[in-house]
C-alpha cells in the first residue's frame, strides 16, 4: 500500500545541479543513513558519476562493497577498533581522522595496509575534530606513519552554513584556512547548505547529501528554487471513504471536529511507516494531485483527510501523496516542525521502494 519511489533520474540530474554549483570542486556524494532513506546501493547505482561516496559507518561502506559498488568511499566517522580498522584496510575505505585513539590504531594497522587519511579540523561545530594545537601534533603524528598514505587531506564541518547571516560560518573558514595554510594535501568542507551560500568554502572538495535528494538545505526554500528535482515520493492509497455530520470527530482523541458536513478520505499511511505524528490537522496531502488538509492524529496505520473540497470525490485506491513529486517535503517538514533531512531518512522498513 504504502510505498517510495525514488526517481534516479532526478538523483542524476541533481548530481548535475551540484556539478553546476561548484564546477571548480570534486564531489562526495553523501549516502549514509541508508541515502537518507533512498536506498544506499541504489543511490550509489544512480550516483556513479560522483568522485566519491560518504558514508558515516563501516557497516555502511561494506553494504556497498558487498553489492560490488568499489568507488572511492570515505567513513566520516572513521574506525573505532581494530577490527573495523582491518576491514576498512580490506575494503579500501578513506578515513577521517578525529582522535588520538585512531592514530594509535593506525599505528598498530597490519603490514601492508595504506589509508588515504582527512584528518578533521574542529573549527567550532564542537562535534569531531582536533582543535588548536593538537591539530598539528595529530598531522605530524600521522605523516610518521606507514600505514598512511601521503598527503594527508584535510577536512573541516560548518555548524550553521544554513543561516548565512550569522558569523560563524566566516569564523569557521577563517580557522580552517589559517590552520591548513600551506600545507599539501586536498580539502573538504561544504555540505549542501555550505556548498550553496559560501563559494569559498567549496574547497577540493564538496560533500553534499540533501541537495542530492533534491531537497533545500535553507529554510524558506524547496529544492526547485535551486533547480533540483525531488529523488522521493512517498504515496499510499485512499481506503475508506466517510461521510460525517457536523459535530462528528475524527480520529484518536477525537482531534478534529466536523464543522460542516464533511467527505472524509482514510489513506493507509501513518507513523508506523515514518509519516510523523506531529503533523497537525490541515497539513496538505496530495488527493488524485489535488491538496486537502489533513484531519485529525496521524495513527500508526492511517490518516484521515478532509476531501469536502474536491470537486469529485475520491474513490477506493486512489492515489495519495504524501511529500515529493508535486508536495515539497520541505513544507511538510514545517508542518512536522523538523526538517527534511528527518523526514526522508526515517520512512520505515514497512515502506516498499521501487526505483523509477
Ligand atoms: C561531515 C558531513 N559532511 C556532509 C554532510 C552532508 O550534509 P547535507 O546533507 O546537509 O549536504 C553531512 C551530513 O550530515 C556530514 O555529517
Amino acid at each position: 500500500m504504502v510505498g517510495a519511489t525514488v526517481d534516479t533520474g532526478a538523483l542524476k540530474h541533481n548530481l548535475q545541479v551540484v556539478r553546476r554549483w561548484a564546477p571548480r570542486s570534486r564531489v562526495m556524494a553523501v549516502i549514509k543513513a541508508n541515502a537518507y532513506g533512498h536506498g544506499l546501493v541504489a543511490v550509489a547505482r544512480a550516483l556513479d558519476s560522483a568522485d566519491a561516496f560518504a558514508v558515516a559507518r563501516v557497516d555502511e561502506g561494506l553494504i556497498l562493497r558487498e553489492a560490488g559498488i568499489n568507488a572511492r568511499t570515505v567513513l566520516l566517522e572513521g574506525v573505532f577498533d581494530r577490527e573495523q580498522l582491518e576491514a576498512a584496510a580490506t575494503a579500501g575505505f578513506e578515513l577521517v581522522v578525529h582522535t588520538a585513539e585512531q592514530i594509535q590504531l593506525l599505528r598498530e594497522a597490519p603490514q601492508g595496509a595504506a589509508f588515504t587519511i582527512w584528518l578533521k579540523l574542529d573549527t567550532g561545530m564542537n562535534r569531531l575534530g582536533f582543535k588548536g594545537a593538537a591539530f598539528g601534533a595529530a598531522l605530524d603524528a600521522l605523516n610518521g606513519l606507514a600505514a598512511v598514505r601521503a598527503p594527508v587531506n584535510l577536512f573541516t564541518h560548518l555548524a550553521s552554513a544554513d543561516a548565512p547571516d550569522l558569523p560563524s560560518t566566516a569564523e569557521q573558514l577563517g580557522l580552517f584556512a589559517a590552520a591548513t595554510a600551506g600545507l599539501p594535501g586536498e580539502r573538504s568542507i561544504a555540505n549542501s547548505a555550505a556548498m550553496l551560500g559560501f563559494a569559498e568554502a567549496q574547497a577540493d572538495w564538496v560533500r553534499p547529501g540533501l541537495l542530492l535528494y533534491g531537497a533545500s538545505p535553507f529554510a524558506g526554500a524547496i529544492g526547485a528554487d535551486y533547480g533540483l528535482r525531488p529523488a522521493m515520493t512517498l504515496h499510499s492509497h485512499v481506503i475508506a471513504v466517510k461521510h460525517l455530520e457536523v459535530g462528528e470527530h475524527v480520529g484518536y482523541g477525537g482531534a478534529w471536529l466536523a464543522e460542516r458536513p464533511t467527505v472524509l478520505a482514510v489513506a493507509a499511511v501513518g507513523y508506523g511507516d515514518g509519516y510523523p505524528r506531529s503533523l497537525a490537522s490541515g497539513s496538505p496531502v496530495l488527493v488524485n494531485g489535488e491538496r486537502v488538509p489533513l484531519a485529525g492524529r496521524v495513527s500508526m496505520d492511517m490518516i484521515g483527510i478532509d476531501v469536502s473540497g474536491m470537486a469529485s470525490p475520491p474513490q477506493l485506491g486512489d492515489p495519495v501523496i504524501l511529500w515529493g513529486e508535486g508536495l515539497p517535503v520541505e513544507e511538510i517538514a514545517v508542518w512536522a516542525d523538523t526538517i527534511p533531512y528527518e523526514l526522508l531518512c526515517g520512512i520505515s522498513q514497512r515502506v516498499a521502494v521501487r526505483l523509477l
